[in-house]
């Protein structure tokens, strides 16, 4: 089957493991070219060897998700060096894990500037490029914890909450400019981060990070009138959200 993506640009938030590189080979399997964010310059170096086996050709930009010039700098690098970005996929987060009464103020900027307020910066950045070289796409990685309540997660839910929030608003504003917002919000993924803070999670009841990353590429190739703006995903072995 021809590449679905082929000339297209994708710029990836925490592409250096986890669910973000998963994401990145499978857009690279459809053609894109990626530019990979995140700190570890090594290890998105790995995940740059990933998207050449997938055939693909990536661009390697290490960034601080808490620093605003860093981000700044990110969608300048990939707009000169590409000359276009289609998608962004806004996937770099943090948790924190603790009751309200333990979480100093420090615990809960941090869990906001990189899993909320970096997000918001790279969308304002990102817009003027997306959608004018054919349909862009923006899609957030929020959490089940964006939507449901969980106790000691109130600094990670206020950020993922945040994140959700400011993807509905920009779905309505952007929607016609060409640009599409898709904000999906998954239950337990079997990634480091899941590991430290749900070990209580059987290793085979998780999601794949795969499975995330085939329903992005699911959004950014779907070329009829239904569209999904928002997807809820939970382990099959957990409970309905309904
Ligand atoms: N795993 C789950 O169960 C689950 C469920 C729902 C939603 N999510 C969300 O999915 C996304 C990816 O999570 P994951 O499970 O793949 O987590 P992960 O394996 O811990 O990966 C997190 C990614 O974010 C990057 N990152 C963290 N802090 C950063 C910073 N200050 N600046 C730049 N990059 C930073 C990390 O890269 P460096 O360390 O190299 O900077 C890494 O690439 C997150 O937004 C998470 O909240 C995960």
């Amino acid at each position: 089957m021809d590449k679905q993506l082929g000339g297209k640009v994708a710029v990836i938030t925490g592409a250096s493991r986890g669910i973000g590189r998963a994401i990145a080979v499978a857009l690279a399997g459809q053609g894109a070219s990626l530019v990979l964010a995140a700190r570890d310059r090594e290890a998105l170096d790995e995940t740059a060897k990933n998207v050449a086996k997938a055939g693909g050709e990536a661009m390697v930009v290490p960034v601080e998700m808490t620093d605003e010039g860093s981000l700044k700098n990110l969608i300048r690098a990939a707009g000169d060096h590409f000359g276009r970005i289609d998608i962004l996929v806004n996937n770099a987060g943090i948790t924190h894990s603790a009751r309200l009464a333990e979480t100093t103020t420090a615990d809960y900027d941090r869990c906001m500037a990189i899993n909320a307020r970096g997000p918001y910066i790279l969308c304002r950045e990102a817009i003027p490029w997306l959608g004018k070289m054919g349909r862009g796409y923006i899609i957030n990685i929020s959490s089940v914890v964006g939507v449901k309540g969980y106790p000691l997660q109130t600094a990670y839910g206020a950020s993922k909450h945040a994140l959700r929030g400011m993807s509905i608003a920009l779905a309505e504003e952007l929607k016609d400019e060409n640009i599409r917002v898709h904000v999906i919000c998954p239950g337990g993924v079997d990634t480091e981060m899941v590991t430290r803070v749900r070990p209580d999670i059987k290793k085979g009841d998780l999601i794949e990070p795969q499975e995330i990353a085939e329903l992005v590429v699911y959004l950014v190739t779907h070329r009829g009138n239904a569209v999904m703006d928002e997807i809820h995903l939970r382990r099959s072995t957990s409970g309905p959200w309904f």
